[in-house]
């Protein structure tokens, strides 16, 4: 596996990342819309386990799992919503909202803890103004908490859009928030 370390994206030691632009972000997703959801859903028909295909097919789709999709995925699997409701919130995948333009998973567990990924995470997500799961207003960035990417051998890590990013220190981490918020 190739750990990017995007030469050339570094910012100075401690430089704050820009500004959040005015405006949002134009979505990447569809708009929440009934009949596509119902025609999604129907998709699954007859398929044995069909429940996380759904889900996974809907947060294609919109960018999240939203609850107007839960009563029809009930339905559809004469299940009640409560435990269309479990699993959507069992998996910390699905979201309820969706994502900014660019995600940013940060990595939480101990290699990396024990390495200063508890400092940097501070720092990083102060100066965007963000709690864990939340989105800059201009939504291009969301950042999100996960726990061991399998790359504690170059702690601190991180994904960026899927792409694994180590030895992360605040310089390379100020740099990568840039670059996605500046994109
Ligand atoms: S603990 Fe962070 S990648 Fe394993």
């Amino acid at each position: 596996m190739t750990i990017a370390t995007r030469p050339g994206s570094s910012g100075p030691a401690g430089a704050a990342v820009p500004a959040v632009a005015a405006g949002r972000v134009a979505g990447r997703h569809a708009p929440w819309d009934e009949a596509e959801a119902r025609a999604i859903i129907a998709g699954f028909d007859g398929v044995p386990g069909a429940m996380l295909p759904i889900l996974h097919a809907l947060q294609e789709a919109f960018g999240c799992v939203p609850e107007a999709a839960k009563p029809l995925i009930a339905q559809a699997l004469n299940l009640s919503r409560a435990e269309v409701h479990g699993v959507v919130t069992f998996y910390h995948d699905y979201r309820a909202e969706p994502a900014g333009r660019h995600v940013l998973k940060l990595c939480r567990a101990e290699a990396c803890q024990s390495v200063g990924g508890t400092a940097l995470h501070r720092d990083v997500l102060a100066k965007l103004g963000l709690e864990w799961g939340g989105t800059t207003p201009d939504g291009r960035l969301t950042v999100e908490a996960v726990y061991c990417l399998g790359l504690c051998a170059t702690a601190p890590a991180a994904l960026l859009d899927g792409t694994p990013l180590g030895r992360l220190d605040a310089a390379r981490l100020d740099g990568v928030v840039a670059e996605a918020m500046a994109t």
